[in-house]
């Protein structure tokens, strides 16, 4: 495969300062490392919008919304472009509310294939404005995606300017849903309010737990994901490091604990990039400002390195 690194240093949508510092973090590990990884790749960089991050906040449950459009237009047409001219593009993010620009750029580049997600998480990400309990956009990709409000369990009343700009989040590029809730397979989730428990319930959405991947190893559980998603055409992988345990994961604004560890995810990722259906990996919600020794991004280079070999192969 061709590799093309796709660079959103954004944190706009993280309730935590320094995300967007994520991927150069990133770059200094694999210096460290004395790895020249990054010379083998061409890179293209998003134009950020994180001079919104000095203004004041527009839409409470939904902060910087307006803003992360924008980059959804961004990163869309960037994916969808790259996808088209038969690059794979590897996605290193800041926070993780982009990965649903991610999505939208591969429906795009073709709408009439249905697609899949394998979304590595602590979180479900399936929040919206009438949900959310912090206003972050990096709580809700995933109901972008699926183009879910969630009325059902509204706790906010959202103002109309809100609303309309999440109505072109989820119907970027004149298509929705980008994914069916059916097409998604949550691994190592763990920590989801209720309106989140509720779409997962009532679309029985697929969930396999940091204990079934232990228990079953990493190529049994990519058997049964990929078996799962047997109809999908083609699938994305989106790596929030928090899926990782908190006792390594210091490195992220949201730990959380009875997470995967490191060699977990390296060979549960590894076996999923030697699918012929996946079709971008994204990693993403690095942020060294809260770490130690760069940790965290010399974990995200490790899994990164390993990834892209296995992809080189295939
Ligand atoms: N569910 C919480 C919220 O909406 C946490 C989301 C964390 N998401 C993430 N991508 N780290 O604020
Ligand atoms: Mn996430
Ligand atoms: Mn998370
Ligand atoms: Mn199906």
């Amino acid at each position: 495969k061709n590799i093309k690194i796709i660079e959103v240093k954004s944190e706009i949508g993280a309730g935590t300062r320094g995300a967007s510092l994520g991927v150069e973090a990133i770059k200094i590990a694999a210096l460290d490392f004395m790895s020249n990884f990054f010379v083998h790749f061409p890179t293209e960089a998003i134009e950020t919008e994180n001079k919104l991050l000095f203004e004041p906040i527009e839409s409470p449950y939904a902060k910087r919304i307006k803003g992360t459009l924008t980059l959804y237009e961004r990163i869309s047409k960037s994916i969808c472009e790259t996808v088209k001219t038969n690059w794979f593009p590897v996605v290193l993010s800041g926070d993780h509310s982009t990965a649903g620009a991610t999505i939208a750029g591969l429906k795009m580049a073709r709408p009439k294939a249905k697609l899949g997600a394998i979304w590595i998480d602590a979180h479900a990400d399936l929040h919206t404005p009438y949900t959310t309990p912090s206003g972050n956009m990096h709580g809700m990709p995933v109901a972008i995606s699926i183009a879910e409000d969630n009325l059902e369990c509204k706790v906010h009343d959202v103002d109309a300017n809100t609303i309309k700009t999440w109505d072109a989040l989820k119907n970027l590029g004149g298509i929705a849903p980008k994914i069916l809730p059916e097409d998604i397979v949550f691994i190592s989730l763990r920590d989801y309010e209720k309106e989140e428990e509720h779409l997962i319930k009532s679309y029985g959405m697929k969930v396999i737990s940091t204990n079934e991947v232990r228990r079953k190893g990493p190529e049994q559980v990519a058997r049964s994901v990929f078996r799962y998603l047997s109809d999908c055409e083609y699938i994305y992988v989106s790596f929030d490091v928090d899926s990782l345990d908190s006792s390594i994961s210091k490195g992220t604004g949201t730990p959380v604990t009875n997470g995967l560890r490191e060699r977990e995810v390296e060979d549960l990722i590894s076996k999923f990039m030697q699918h012929r259906k996946v079709c971008c990996f994204e990693i993403t919600e690095v942020n060294p400002t809260l770490d130690k020794e760069n940790l965290m991004a010399e974990i995200a280079f490790n899994i990164l390195q390993r990834s892209v070999n296995v992809l080189l192969l295939n």
